[in-house]
């Protein structure tokens, strides 16, 4: 459990834990989401949470943070999802982060920190070396939030072409 401190170093009412996701929390990861996007994906997230929380789970993660008091108006607020992927395009093992979100209404309290901080931390305790993420170019607030993180450009370049006759 941790309090997050602002700026003046006044500790915040919100207290968290970063712990794996369970079965019961779906419902309100698929209303966060909803909420964060304005679409529903019941089905989507269930085959995350299959895919994710049920199988190969020493090399997949699927975090959230829940609020451990009763300060927050949702008791989830915030979830990240990564996993390792190994020798693609020729790259030795690394974490992929790929969905990540915090609540809209306790943002900027480094709740999205916290999350990032533990998935790196299940990444670093199997011996993985990289963490990888990818960002539209033009998104300040995944730039802004990535970059204070210590993300840096990569090696890599995506390509893509448009499959439209
Ligand atoms: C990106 C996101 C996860 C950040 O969560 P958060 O809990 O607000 O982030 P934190 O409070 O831990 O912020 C950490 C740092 O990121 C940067 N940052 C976060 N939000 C920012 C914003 N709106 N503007 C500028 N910088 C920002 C800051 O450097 C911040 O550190 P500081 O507060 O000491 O300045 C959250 O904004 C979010 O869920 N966005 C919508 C979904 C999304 O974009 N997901 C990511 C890609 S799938």
């Amino acid at each position: 459990m941790d309090t997050h401190k602002d700026a003046s170093g006044t500790a915040s009412v919100l207290q968290i834990d970063i712990r794996r996701v369970r079965e019961a929390d779906l419902p309100q990861v698929v209303a966060l989401d909803e909420r964060v996007t304005q679409i529903a994906k019941p089905d989507y997230w269930r085959d995350i949470y299959d895919r994710y929380a049920e199988r190969r789970v020493g090399e997949r993660f699927f975090l959230v943070a829940e609020d451990a008091g009763d300060a927050a108006e949702f008791p989830l607020l915030g979830y990240i999802v990564g996993e390792i992927r190994a020798w693609e395009f020729g790259s030795e093992p690394c974490g992929w982060v790929f969905a990540f979100s915090v609540e809209p209404g306790t943002r900027l309290q480094g709740i999205g920190e916290r999350l990032f901080e533990a998935m790196s931390t299940e990444f670093k305790n199997i011996g993985i070396k990289t963490m990888r993420t990818m960002v539209a170019r033009h998104n300040q607030l995944h730039m802004a939030f990535f970059r204070s993180e210590g993300m840096v450009a990569g090696p890599y370049l995506q390509l893509e072409m448009d499959l439209d006759e």
